[in-house]
């Protein structure tokens, strides 16, 4: 029988800072190993080895989704689902199920165009933009962070004034949504959180248009005000549990019948792609990643059972201690950046830069980055090269990372440097 002594140590002498999947915490992966063996509430039987339609894990859900609104503050008019396919299908998801909405709303012509407005800043966003428009909605940008930013990278992120906002008639019924992606996890380019001055530009668009944000690498990192969304999705591979299941947020009234907007020109859309029939079946609509989900409802717990730091008061928001520590986790690597007389070159401008995943160069090229991911793996610590389509470094700083984890990769940072300068 495993007693996990040695994996536990291991654990225990390695830094994880993959961008995701990324660490998870030692308690919720215990719990999970010993479930997977014999669940609590079935003897004798494996969590990942009862019916999805059973007590047993229908009891999983509610608690996962009770923890999940009181973390993140859910009003009641909003519906959590837990769906696959990850991210990228949610990049196709969100746009048909508004243009559903959409074009039942305002009963339209099969000819009529439907308009998906994007903020891109960064490789997430513009992927997402790709994909609206393969799936048939007119993709405007609203503002594109590769002509703004430094050497046409995204870098940076505009103040919402020099963005391309159309003025609308009054009653113009353009566009269906407006899309942004919270944190940038290929870019390291994040816009604030609530009421930060580089917070997403609400401000700018019509309330009636919904909102949807990707928030997959800065989910359960700070608190969000929900209501100002129709829909927030996050794959959990990053904050909030393993690989395999994408959490969804959705506003009642943007759930409709797929079908119902084939009159107005809608296309036919697979049923497992449907809000609604997410909602309907309480995220049963077929087999879910039971698993994974399992081990995200572990997470959300230990998040609420053991935050990292206490909360300064006691109306302050549930997630405001995750944000604290990681406004302290990832300011520990920036000032090592900013001191470090430019032979390391954080990649996003100030302002913006963001707190899970830490992006930067070293001014001594290519090779020097390699011989910095090679040494970091030597000392235990793991997964800092960059996103293979633009290099560098990363180093990803999720919930699951300590301050310990964080000054020992710091300090390796200023080693390095020393050695490497005088060379
Ligand atoms: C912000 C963001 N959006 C979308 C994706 C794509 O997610 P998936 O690989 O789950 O499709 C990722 C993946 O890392 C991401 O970081």
């Amino acid at each position: 029988m495993a007693d996990f002594t040695a994996q536990l140590a291991q654990r225990a002498s390695t830094i994880n800072l993959n961008a995701g999947p990324s660490p998870l915490p030692d308690a919720a992966l215990l719990t999970a190993a010993a479930s997977l063996l014999s669940y609590s509430e079935t003897p004798g039987m494996g969590i990942a080895e009862i019916s999805h339609r059973s007590p047993a894990f229908d009891h999983v859900v509610a608690n996962a989704n009770d923890d999940l609104r009181t973390l993140l503050e859910i009003p009641a008019n909003y519906k959590v689902l837990w769906m696959q396919g990850g991210g990228l299908t949610q990049f196709a998801a969100t746009v048909l199920n508004l243009s559903a909405w959409y074009r039942i709303k305002h009963q339209l012509q099969p000819s009529d165009e439907v308009e998906g407005w994007y903020a891109v800043t960064g490789s997430w966003s513009k992927k997402a933009a790709e994909e609206g428009a393969r799936m048939g909605v007119a993709a405007r940008k609203v503002f594109d962070g590769k002509k703004h930013g430094a050497g046409g990278k995204f870098t940076s992120i505009a103040p919402a004034d020099e963005w391309d906002v159309p003025q609308l008639e009054e009653k113009s019924r353009r566009p269906a949504f407006v899309y942004y992606c919270d944190n940038e996890t290929v870019d390291g380019v994040e816009f604030g959180g609530v009421d930060s001055e580089t917070a997403f530009p609400f401000d700018k668009f019509d309330p009636a248009v919904p909102v949807v944000a990707d928030m997959s690498s800065n989910f359960l990192s700070r608190p969000v005000d929900v209501s100002k969304y129709g829909i927030i999705y996050a794959g959990a591979q990053k904050n909030l549990g393993p690989a395999g299941v994408t959490l969804v947020i959705v506003r009642e009234d943007l759930l409709v019948d797929l079908d119902e907007a084939v009159q107005y020109g809608g296309t036919r859309v697979p049923s497992m792609l449907s809000y609604k029939n997410m909602a309907d079946t309480n995220s049963m609509y077929n087999t879910p990643p039971t698993f994974t989900i399992y081990v995200c409802s572990l997470v959300l717990r230990s998040l609420l059972a053991s935050p990292p730091l206490p909360l300064p008061s006691p109306t302050s928001r549930p997630l405001a201690p995750l944000s604290s520590f990681a406004d302290q986790k990832s300011s520990l690597v920036y000032s090592e950046l900013d001191s470090s007389e430019g032979f390391y070159a954080g990649t996003a401008d100030k302002a913006v830069r963001s707190r899970m995943n830490v992006t930067f160069r070293l001014k001594g090229g290519e090779a020097l980055e390699k011989a910095f991911v090679k040494e970091a793996s030597e000392r235990g610590i793991k997964g800092v090269n960059g996103h293979r389509s633009v290099g560098g470094i990363r180093t990803s700083i999720y919930n699951a990372v300590t301050l310990e984890h964080v000054k020992t990769l710091v300090a390796f940072m200023r080693e390095f440097r020393e050695k490497h300068s005088q060379a």
